[in-house]
């Protein structure tokens, strides 16, 4: 029998496959039926900083700034919904109710003072804690090393504060990630969740007004995440996460070919509920025996553009015809 257990962030997980940040894991039961369905480790729904901003403003009765907004209504609901004590209480009853590692998560789009909040979640019980650092830039004058340069400071301020495992989940836009993912883990990230999936921008032109795309990813979106899991994986100095369209064990053991530590579910488990994480367990081991792999680490990294060789692969860009006549 393979032993799936896995290191991440020198936390034991006793397979590689987590149950990513969403409304699945807003709830002490969404937690615990994670577990029950088998992950090895459980991401909370992220607090966002607005959430903490707006109890900020409360505190001082600040609130005219946002007022007749539509984020002042959202914030309003939210912040009902799940208030920085309600959060609280999440990490701390979830890691009473639970064996499996609970991770904390705190979305980010500013440097601001608010990353004190991060010691809270640790001080609950948190056994780590995820920065979902999502900042858009549209506006002109706005630059990349600017934007870069936030993400850095959020994690640097953070690292000061806590000694938690700290991991970053990032998306896949940036020049070069290399030089950002070896940035971040230099500012004190242990390690990287690639890639975050954005709500989804629509127009409806009918009703000629905005709306958001379909909510989840699909299988097909692997690709991204898998090409840079396989660059990075033995150029960054931490644990690297892979996430996006991760449906059955197939695409685990593909991550975790590329070099992952571990994989992040989202979208296949509000599609086909739980149970599938059971299944891609199954379907790991499965490959696994077939193979005759005792552990992952005796696999882990073998498709990686370091170990494979064969940087054209891991480089190709564009789409060439080729002598098949066939475009790749
Ligand atoms: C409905 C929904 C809610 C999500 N909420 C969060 C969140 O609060 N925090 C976060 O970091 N990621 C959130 N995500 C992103 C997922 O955790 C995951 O990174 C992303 O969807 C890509 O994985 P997937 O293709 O398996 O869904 C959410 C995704 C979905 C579909």
């Amino acid at each position: 029998m393979a032993d799936l257990s896995v290191s991440y962030m020198n936390l034991t997980l006793k397979n590689p496959i987590i149950a990513g940040s969403s409304s699945l894991t807003r709830t002490v039961e969404g937690v615990r039926r994670c577990e029950e369905a088998g992950a090895g480790a459980v991401v909370l729904k992220s607090l966002f900083e607005e959430q903490i901003m707006w109890d900020v403003h409360q505190a001082e009765k600040e609130t005219s700034l946002l007022a007749h907004t539509e984020a002042y209504d959202y914030i309003r609901k939210t912040t009902h919904e799940m208030s920085q004590s309600n959060y609280l209480n999440l990490i701390k009853e979830s890691r009473k109710a639970v064996s499996i590692p609970v991770i904390a998560s705190l979305n980010c789009v500013t440097k601001d003072p608010w990353t004190d909040y991060a010691t809270k979640l640790a001080d609950a019980g948190a056994d780590a804690l995820e920065l979902n650092i999502a900042i858009m830039p549209t506006y002109l004058m706005q630059t990349g090393k600017e934007v870069e340069g936030t993400y850095l400071k959020i994690v640097e301020d953070v690292r000061k504060k806590v000694n938690l495992p700290l991991a970053v989940k990032i998306g896949p836009n940036f020049s070069s990630l290399p030089h950002t993912a070896h940035a971040l883990a230099r500012a004190g990230a242990d390690a990287l969740v690639m890639f975050n999936r954005y709500s989804q921008f629509d127009i409806d032109i009918e009703k000629m007004t905005l709306k958001y795309g379909f909510r989840f990813g699909t299988p097909v979106d692997i690709h991204i995440p898998l090409r840079w899991m396989a660059v990075l994986a033995t150029q960054a100095e931490c644990d690297l996460v892979g996430s996006g369209g991760i449906y059955d064990g197939e695409a685990v053991v593909k991550h975790l070919l590329a070099g992952a530590r571990a994989v992040q579910v989202c979208s296949v488990l509000y599609q086909k509920g739980l149970d599938r994480i059971k299944g891609m367990v199954e379907e790991l081991e499965g490959w696994m025996d077939r193979k005759g792999y005792k552990n992952i680490d005796d696999f882990r990294g073998k498709m990686s553009m370091e170990l494979k060789g064969k940087p054209d692969y891991y480089q190709r860009l564009q789409y060439i015809k080729v002598y098949s006549g066939e475009d790749i």
